[in-house]
């Protein structure tokens, strides 16, 4: 009894001078420990006489009990003193300037791309894309260009092979949907995407640059459809009153084929340095899709007509907003991103 007595002050008195939670562990460890000093107390009562074990086994459990009610209580003051020393130690001075974090900007293609896909998108017309490596077969073959075309000429690319190459122009798209349509009608597609052609970059070329694809296949679609689209694009992307007129041209994919002009929106058609004093400025290239490729995509030009055109986003885009150098959009200039911030 005087042992267990004397047991429980030596380990109050520790306990309570303890100034860490690992000394209090270790307080733990030894007294409360499978071979600590409470344990080794239960192993002596296996050698009392049988009438003293009760008595003796109440008393060590009492120990035991209070020990870890000290412990534990001891432990909880240890960490939340240790939790309010950290606190005043980290206290944050919020009155330190922050660091401001800039709202990344749209690339003026991307905004001409959304701006093109919204306005076919609300003619119901829906969007296509195609991959940018593409076979010989979607590029030209199906598009009225076989290999001895001299069209390709105009369109020479970079070849992964004969058979496949980086796509030229997204009349390639506009033959994979033809395909996939399978004679059914109607077709009503957008395509935008990248393109490539072996240029020499300079201000007004690069050899990769941006087209969007448009393709109407149904009964009696006709020249007029084609030009009343147009009219509604021109005026939506160079404002209400732009002209546009037809000029006959010649593309492999079409018949007839045209480019297109839209009346100047700097000058409003008076002449001026952007349309080098014509007062139209070419846009586009256009026409009443083949019949050859009606056919090679199993459509019959008996039963239905269709008209396509394909826009570069770049010349749009320098004609909007008076870029004067292609390669604006590819150099990553923060300077010249940041001039097409919406939030500013
Ligand atoms: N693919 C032509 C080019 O890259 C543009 C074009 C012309 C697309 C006439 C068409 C079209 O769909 O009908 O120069």
């Amino acid at each position: 009894m005087e042992k267990i007595q004397q047991l429980k002050q030596q380990a109050i008195d520790f306990i309570e001078s303890a100034k860490q939670v690992e000394e209090v562990n270790q307080i733990r460890i030894e007294y409360l420990g499978k071979k600590g000093h409470v344990a080794n107390l239960m192993n002596l009562m296996k050698e009392l006489p049988n009438e003293e074990k009760p008595k003796l086994g109440a008393k060590v459990n009492e120990l035991k009990q209070e020990l870890t009610a000290r412990i534990d209580e001891k432990m909880m003051i240890l960490k939340q003193q240790a939790m309010l020393e950290n606190l005043e130690k980290e206290k944050i001075d919020i009155t330190l300037q922050g660091y401001q974090s800039t709202l990344g900007t749209i690339h003026p293609l991307t905004m001409i791309t959304q701006e093109i896909e919204d306005l076919f998108l609300g003619m119901g017309y829906q969007v296509a894309e195609g991959p940018e490596i593409e076979l010989d077969i979607y590029n030209f073959e199906k598009a009225n260009t076989p290999k001895n075309h001299p069209a390709r000429d105009m369109q020479d690319t970079f070849y992964i092979n004969p058979e496949v190459l980086l796509r030229t122009h997204t009349t390639a798209i506009q033959m994979r949907e033809l395909e996939k349509a399978n004679g059914k009608l109607p077709i009503k597609l957008i395509c935008p995407g990248k393109v490539y052609r072996r240029d020499d970059d300079d201000a007004t070329h690069s050899h990769q640059f941006m087209q969007a694809e448009g393709l109407v296949v149904g009964k009696n679609i006709t020249l007029s459809d084609l030009k009343g689209t147009l009219q509604y694009m021109a005026n939506h992307l160079f404002g209400q009153g732009r002209t546009i007129r037809f000029r006959p041209s010649y593309f492999p994919f079409t018949e007839p084929s045209v480019e297109v002009d839209v009346s100047c929106h700097i000058c409003n058609g008076q002449g001026c340095n952007v349309c080098k004093s014509t007062g139209f400025i070419e846009v586009l290239g256009a026409g009443m899709v083949h019949p050859n490729v009606l056919k090679a995509n199993g459509f019959d030009p008996e039963v239905c007509s269709g008209f396509a055109f394909g826009i570069g986003l770049e010349r749009v885009a320098m004609l909007k907003y008076g870029i004067d150098d292609i390669r604006n959009f590819y150099i990553n200039d923060i300077r010249f991103l940041k001039m097409f911030h919406r939030f500013d």
